[in-house]
């Protein structure tokens, strides 16, 4: 499929490339900052966080090391329930760790929610969050994220590794999906 008919399926785009990459390099220098003279460990959530996992690491100017988890958060449609099994955990232990999350997008807030109190319980020295993208119309829990991307509308998002049914992962920007899509 080429780009041209990806584009086709969008109705507009939110987030340029260009504002990403601007953002997660701010991004980047605060956790540089924040986490000078420790070891930092990033944690991101599969599948979802790869790409703001591959663009936020190498903004770094610090070493790091990365480790992945996957969840699947049960609920009705589109919904998350809050309710969530882990499909692959990390491969190491973080106790005593600086661990700091890695996420594409924080919706209602209950699939993280239950994922740090998850994490914390394994006794990391430090738990942050960092997030590509949040929607804050859309919270149902507060939840502490200490690096926010970009806040957006209540609209369901594709592209920059987010997806509708699988696709649209490997757009490079962020966007909503044209109506038609989804009949
Ligand atoms: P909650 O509601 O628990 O959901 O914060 C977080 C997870 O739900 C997915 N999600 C989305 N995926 N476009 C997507 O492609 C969206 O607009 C969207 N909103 C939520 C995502 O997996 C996120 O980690
Ligand atoms: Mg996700």
């Amino acid at each position: 499929m080429q780009q041209a008919d990806v584009a086709g399926d969008l109705e507009k785009v939110l987030v340029t490339e260009e504002q990403i990459a601007g953002r997660l390099a701010e991004l980047a220098e605060q956790i540089a900052a924040d986490y000078e003279g420790r070891d930092l460990l990033l944690v991101g959530v599969l599948k979802g966080a790869v790409m703001v996992m591959a663009d936020l690491s190498r903004a770094l100017r610090i070493h790091v090391d990365m480790d992945w988890m996957a969840v699947s958060s049960y609920g009705s449609g589109t919904k998350s329930s809050g309710v969530v099994r882990i499909l692959k955990d990390l491969d190491r232990d973080i106790s005593g760790r600086h661990v700091l999350v890695v996420e594409d997008i924080i919706d209602s807030g209950l699939t993280l929610s239950w994922l740090l109190a998850n994490l914390r319980s394994r006794q990391p020295a430090s738990l942050e969050v960092a997030a590509l993208l949040r929607k804050p119309e859309a919270a149902k829990v507060d939840v502490d994220v200490r690096y926010v991307g970009f806040d957006i509308p209540e609209e369901f998002v594709v592209g920059y590794g987010l997806d509708y049914a699988e696709k649209y992962r490997n757009l490079p920007f962020v966007g909503t999906l044209a109506p038609h899509v989804y009949r």
